[in-house]
C-alpha cells in the first residue's frame, strides 16, 4: 500500500526527530497498535528502544506468550516481561468505579515503566500506541459541554507526575489504518487482524469488585467464546468480542443440583473504527451452541445471555 509505506517513512523520521539519541520505552499490551508502535519504533531508533510487556493478570488466556513469542522469535526485538498480576489485583482489590479502575490500572501501568527505566538506567520517552478515535472521543452534547465517557486512552490517564514524555506515532490514524501500516511493516496477517483488547484489559469485563476467581472464571468462558467464533469462520466479520462477567448470580439447575452461579453476558459488534458499532447477529444455533459450551465447561457460570445493544447508545465495553 503506497499511502502507508509513505506514511512509514515519514513516522520514522518524526519519531527519530523527537527522540534524538534519547532512550525510550514501550508498553506492550498484546494489542496491534502497541506493537505496530514497537516495531516502528525498533526500525526508527533500533537499541534506544526498551519494549516493556506488563503482565496485568488482566490479560486473555494465551495472550501474554504470543506476545512474548512474536517479539522475541519473530522479530527479535528485546523485550522485558514483567509479571505484575499480584500488584494490579491488590491495587485494584475492592474497586468497583469503572473510572477508578482506570485510573488506578493507568498509575500502576506507570509505576512499573518507571521501575523498567530505572533499571536501565533512565528513560526520557515513553511510547503508546494512543490513535485518533482515542484522542477525539469526547462526545458533545447539543448545546451541552464536551463530556468524556470514558478516560481510555490509552493506558487509562497518565499521571501528571510521569516525569517522561509521549512519544504517539499513531495519533492521526483510525484503527485500519494501523493495520495497514502494521502490515506495511511485516506484521503476520492473523496478528494485525486481532481484535481491539483495551488496556485495562479483564477488569473492564467484570463490572464490580474485580477478584482474581472472577477474572479466572470469566478468562475461561471468554475462551470457549472465542474459539467457537474462530470455529465458525467469523472471527474477521467482528470487530471486538468478548465475555463478561456479571455481579450477579442466578439460580440454575445441573442434573438434579440447584446452582447459584454467576451470570456471562457474550458481546460482539461490527464497527469499522469503535466510534459507532451494531451487535453481530449471531444465529441462534451459534449462540445455544456456545452458552451450552460455557455452562457446561465453566464452574461458576449457569446462564449465558447476548448483549443486542449497539453504539450509541451503549457503549462497547460495559464499563
Ligand atoms: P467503548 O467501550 O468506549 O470502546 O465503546 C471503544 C473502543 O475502545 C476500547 N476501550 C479502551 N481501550 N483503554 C483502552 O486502551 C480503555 O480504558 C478502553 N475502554 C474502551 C474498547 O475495547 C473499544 O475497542
Amino acid at each position: 500500500d503506497w499511502t502507508m509505506s509513505a506514511f512509514r517513512e515519514a513516522a520514522i523520521a518524526r519519531v527519530q526527530e523527537q527522540v534524538g539519541e534519547g532512550r525510550v520505552i514501550c508498553g506492550l499490551s498484546g494489542g496491534v497498535d502497541s506493537s505496530v508502535v514497537a516495531v516502528l519504533l525498533h526500525e526508527a531508533i533500533g537499541d534506544q528502544l526498551t519494549c516493556v510487556f506488563v503482565d496485568t493478570g488482566l490479560m486473555r488466556a494465551g495472550e501474554a506468550d504470543e506476545v512474548v513469542s512474536l517479539f522475541r522469535d519473530h522479530y527479535n526485538i528485546p523485550l522485558v516481561h514483567v509479571d505484575a498480576g499480584p500488584l494490579f489485583l491488590g491495587k485494584l482489590d475492592g474497586v468497583s468505579d469503572p473510572e477508578t479502575k482506570r485510573k488506578i490500572i493507568g498509575a500502576t501501568f506507570i509505576d512499573v515503566f518507571e521501575a523498567e527505566a530505572k533499571k536501565i538506567g533512565g528513560a526520557d520517552f515513553l511510547a503508546q500506541g494512543t490513535l485518533y478515535p482515542d484522542v477525539i472521543e469526547s462526545v458533545s452534547f447539543s448545546g451541552g459541554p464536551s463530556v468524556t465517557i470514558k478516560s481510555h486512552h490509552n493506558v487509562g490517564g497518565l499521571p501528571e507526575r510521569m516525569n517522561m514524555k509521549l512519544v504517539e506515532p499513531l495519533r492521526e490514524l483510525f484503527k485500519d489504518e494501523v493495520r495497514a501500516l502494521g502490515r506495511a511493516l511485516g506484521l503476520p496477517d492473523a496478528f494485525v487482524g486481532r481484535h481491539p483488547f483495551p488496556g485495562p484489559g479483564l477488569a473492564i469485563r467484570v463490572p464490580g469488585e474485580i477478584t482474581p476467581e472472577k477474572v479466572d472464571i470469566l478468562r475461561k468462558a471468554d475462551r470457549i467464546y472465542l474459539e467457537e467464533i474462530r470455529a465458525a469462520g467469523l472471527y474477521d466479520e467482528i470487530w471486538q468480542a468478548f465475555a463478561v462477567l456479571l455481579p450477579v448470580r442466578t439460580v440454575g439447575v445441573m442434573g438434579d443440583e440447584r446452582t447459584y452461579d454467576y451470570v456471562c453476558a457474550l458481546r460482539a459488534v461490527t464497527s469499522t473504527d469503535g466510534m459507532t458499532a451494531d451487535y453481530f447477529p449471531f444465529s441462534h444455533d451459534f449462540l445455544g451452541r456456545t452458552a451450552t459450551r460455557i455452562i457446561n465447561e465453566v464452574k461458576g457460570i449457569n446462564r449465558v445471555v447476548y448483549d443486542v445493544t449497539s453504539k450509541p447508545p451503549g457503549t462497547i465495553e460495559w464499563e
